[in-house]
């Protein structure tokens, strides 16, 4: 018989790729050519081991593997043999073919209430706040991730089906963590994991709402929550924000005349000013919660990041009867393109939420859940964030010296006890619309000031990240910020 296209293939031993799968790639790759045609036997694995000096295993499971994808087909105490119906499929066409897809749909549909404004891609920027994912662990995330798929441990991890909370052991871990440091004294069943505060706020507002109940929101706040509550038909009611947080007087004014459903407040670092709710305030807030039997939903999205005294614990650490769903996210920890987040709520409410999630999403995404849950376990998230607080906190410093040294002249922040962005006032005369649209035509991300109130009340503020830029980056944002302002 003539082997001869035997001699196209080579394989490696020190290739990253497991021979046997060298071996498969190699015999689909002579099939698809045409160069080993249908019906043609295949070597025997007695006479493919020796021929490339491999385990027979080696070549059986190769063998195997093109057996079941349909390159091969076993013919009884024949051998195998390249099958004759091969698994590139020709579909069958009809009708007449579409060359333009349509742009618009035929059917009518939802339109989102107040959508975000979209953010084009840019390299570097004074964004919402978002950590530098240059820093996140990425090494040992990809470690973590090789480990779980590591063949072996497929079955163990991958082929359970978790609940609609999502991974045990990132559960238990974060439930540890929670306990720790957060004081919330919760097992993993408070706890359901999500792909981010977002969708974490999303489930708990659909099983919390009706339509046309009453949401408490600051003015101004982060709305992307808000438009949540609006597009499942609740009513927002706003109330001030001052130094010390949400204005909890005028909760208490509005609870006196209306029937308050629920409150969504972003305690540590509000959104978007970035002040802390005091603790008088949290304390009235819990009182009034109890009071006027209302939910609060606390987004803790940047927790982590303090850079002076202790921070506060969560309302939620302080919940005795059952008031507080407590939201929280990766998305500042390693980046928001690791979709990730949480909520920790009393245990017949995530009961609910993990049945009603399945809805939308049937349990998770079980890899990357697992592999924090191993990042956590090796205590790589607890150093990545001592870590990260460090680097921070130095690019806080050094963007509020920047924007003092430079542009004091036109514009005013305060330096954030936390968090990963500024809230800075500018001078009424200058347009933040205008701005904005300059510094992106130089590379500069720079947020015009809309995304915050929904009325066109002119606070002419913005939130400016600075966490994701080393000093470099920095100094040469402020550089360009300066000279675009001087063209306001
Ligand atoms: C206050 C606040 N809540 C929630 C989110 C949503 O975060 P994610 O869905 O990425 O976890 C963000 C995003 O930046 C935020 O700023």
């Amino acid at each position: 018989m003539n082997y001869s296209y035997l001699s196209y293939i080579k394989l490696e031993n020190t290739a990253e790729q497991p021979v046997y799968l060298q071996l498969r790639d190699a015999f689909r790759e002579l099939i698809a050519n045409g160069i080993l045609q249908s019906d043609v036997k295949v070597p025997s694995s007695r006479v493919l081991s020796e021929y490339f000096g491999v385990h027979r295993q080696t070549v059986v499971s190769a063998m195997q593997e093109l057996l079941s994808e349909g390159w091969l087909l076993s013919k009884d105490r024949k051998g195998l043999f390249v099958n004759n119906n091969l698994p590139e499929i020709k579909p069958r066409s009809y009708g007449k073919k579409i060359k333009v897809y349509p742009d618009t749909a035929a059917f009518s549909f939802h339109k989102t209430i107040h959508p975000t404004i979209g953010r084009k891609s840019f390299l570097f920027g004074f964004d919402d706040g978002y950590p530098d994912i240059r820093i996140a662990p990425c090494l040992a995330f990809s470690k973590a991730y090789s480990q779980i798929l590591a063949e072996n441990a497929r079955r163990n991890t991958l082929a359970k089906v978790a609940s609609g909370a999502g991974n045990l052991l990132l559960r238990d871990e974060l439930a540890k963590m929670m306990r720790t440091y957060r004081g919330l004294s919760i097992t993993s069943e408070n706890l359901l994991l999500t792909h981010g505060s977002q969708m974490s706020i999303f489930l708990v507002a659909s099983k919390l709402l009706k339509y046309g109940d009453n949401v408490v929101v600051t003015k101004p706040s982060y709305l992307t929550a808000n438009n949540c509550f609006t597009s499942l038909g609740a009513n927002l009611l706003t109330v001030g924000v001052d130094n010390s947080g949400m204005i909890i007087d005028e909760v208490e004014t509005i609870c006196r005349k209306k029937k308050v459903k629920c409150i969504y407040v972003t305690s540590h670092h509000h959104h978007p000013t970035t002040v802390t709710l005091s603790v008088e305030r949290r304390m009235k807030l819990l009182q009034l919660a109890e009071q006027y039997s209302f939910a609060i939903i606390e987004d803790d999205y940047d927790y982590d990041y303090h850079y002076e005294n202790k921070p506060l614990l969560p309302i939620a650490s302080n919940d005795k009867h059952g008031n507080v769903v407590y939201v929280g996210s990766f998305s500042k920890i390693l980046s928001h393109a690791f979709r990730l987040g949480y909520v920790i709520a009393p245990k017949n409410f995530i009961e609910e939420i993990a049945t009603y999630r399945r809805l939308i999403d049937r349990q998770g995404d079980q890899i990357l859940e697992e592999a924090v849950g191993i990042l956590f376990r090796n205590n790589v998230v607890k150093n990545h964030v001592r870590k990260a607080v460090n680097i921070y906190r130095e690019r806080r410093n050094a963007a509020y010296q920047l924007l003092n040294d430079e542009l004091s002249d036109y514009l005013q922040c305060d330096l954030p006890e936390g968090g990963l962005a500024f809230w800075t006032h500018f001078d009424p005369a200058i347009s933040l619309q205008r701005l904005s649209e300059r510094c992106a035509l130089k590379g500069l991300f720079f947020p015009d000031g809309r995304t915050y109130t929904y009325d066109k009340s002119k606070m002419n503020a913005c939130r400016m990240g600075f966490a994701s830029m080393n000093t470099k980056e920095l100094t040469k944002a402020v550089e360009i910020l300066k000279t675009e302002i001087g063209r306001n």
